[in-house]
């Protein structure tokens, strides 16, 4: 999606700006060829803004720095052995990245599922998320856990539209997962690609490889046979994950112009945006639903769990804001279309455990739409390389 914006493919890359085009002149070593292509950010990555840090540039650097120039002249006795083994634990790295990030997720949606299923008050558990995540990243910086990042309003201006786009999906998805199965909602969410690129095609005019196209099929029919074949379909479980889907292209797309420039780090750019999404969500849930339901559905809820609910509360809170704090994180260390990937995964694993965990009937037919949907999901990614 990102790419697919009618710019130059630049990003702001933690404190790095750099464009697709720059030339890399790495010290000690012949220059870098302008050919380079560095990560291109592809519809898929947009399931997150897009900020990513600085290693994936030192990463190209060192790679390049090894397999142009320095070997040249250092005739590589031991360095082939210690690069070696930096990539090694690079990639064990980048497993524990995936391996925590997935996790967390899980642990998110099977806890706000429990809260929606005793307490479904959506607006309220999507207030509470964001709050968690802002007072975390509140406490970290006060306490220099994390460091403070250095803002200014024009900053908070571009945060603006990505925060509002981050609110409508977040609460967009929280509705719906209060309506039908957690596995239904991400079925559904796993077409995001498919909003991408319709609305890079039609509103930003951008066109795409025709194997770019042919990866919707699947995605479309995928989550087309599922929604048809679930058991527990509800209009408005539906339409808050597709909801959800154009708010998050949305986001990426505001991300994208929004952040040109600007040097944050994904961690601190996602509190922040936590933040703004928290300032701009907290009237309406209140408008929607209000302290009045809220304190009567939490008195039901406590005849009916008991203090736990509490807990179950605390921690759909915390755990979001944990997985999506991971998330951004990892997008520091790997390119889009890795991370792209890892999300496809990362749905599969919440779809898994979630039947298994809640028990949700899945007639083979709705299984298979899922499997499709998610295999176009990887297919258009690997088009969009
Ligand atoms: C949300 O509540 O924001 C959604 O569950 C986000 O889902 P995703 O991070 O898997 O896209």
């Amino acid at each position: 999606m990102i790419s697919s914006l009618k710019q130059p493919a630049s990003f702001s890359h933690g404190s790095h700006f750099i464009t697709s085009r720059t030339n890399l002149v790495t010290p000690g070593c012949l220059p870098v060829l302008p050919s380079l292509r560095l990560p291109r950010i592809s519809a898929v990555s947009l399931s997150k803004p897009l900020h990513i840090g600085a290693p994936p540039i030192e990463r190209k650097r060192k790679e390049l720095s090894t397999s142009i120039g320095c070997s040249a002249y250092e005739a590589g006795r031991s360095e082939p052995v210690a690069d070696a083994r930096s990539e090694s634990a690079r990639k064990i790295k980048i497993g524990i990245y995936f391996a925590t990030w997935w996790s967390l997720n899980v642990v998110f949606n099977i806890y706000n599922k429990k809260v929606l299923n005793a307490y479904p008050y959506p607006w309220l558990t999507s207030t509470l998320s964001l709050a968690a995540g802002s007072l975390i990243m509140l406490v970290s910086w006060a306490l220099r856990i994390a460091e403070t990042p250095k803002t200014d309003l024009e900053f908070w201006k571009s945060l603006f539209p990505v925060a509002v786009a981050h609110t409508i999906g977040h609460v967009a998805a929280t509705v719906s997962m209060s309506k039908v199965a957690v596995s239904f909602t991400h079925i559904i969410k796993s077409g995001e690609p498919a909003f991408s690129v319709l609305v890079s095609r039609f509103i930003l005019g951008e066109t795409f490889p025709p194997t770019v196209y042919l990866s919707l099929i699947p995605i479309i029919g995928g989550c087309g046979l599922s929604a048809l074949t679930e058991l527990n379909f509800n209009m408005i479980g539906f339409m808050g994950a597709m909801i959800s889907n154009l708010a998050f292209v949305f986001r990426n797309i505001f991300s994208k112009k929004g952040m040109k420039g600007k040097s944050v780090s994904g961690m601190n750019y996602y509190a922040c945006l936590s933040m703004l999404s928290l300032v701009i969500l907290t009237p309406f849930a209140i408008a929607v639903e209000g302290p009045q339901m809220w304190a009567a559905g939490f008195q039901q809820a406590l005849s009916d769990i008991g203090p736990q609910i509490v807990w179950w509360m605390a921690a759909q809170s915390v755990f979001y804001h944990l997985y999506n704090q991971v998330s951004y994180m990892s997008l520091d260390e790997i390119s889009p279309l890795t991370f792209s990937i890892g999300n496809t995964m990362k749905r599969i694993s919440v779809i898994v455990s979630s039947i298994i965990i809640f028990q949700t009937p899945v007639q083979p037919v709705n299984a298979l739409g899922a499997a499709i949907a998610v295999l176009g999901t990887f297919l258009y990614s690997q088009a969009k390389k």
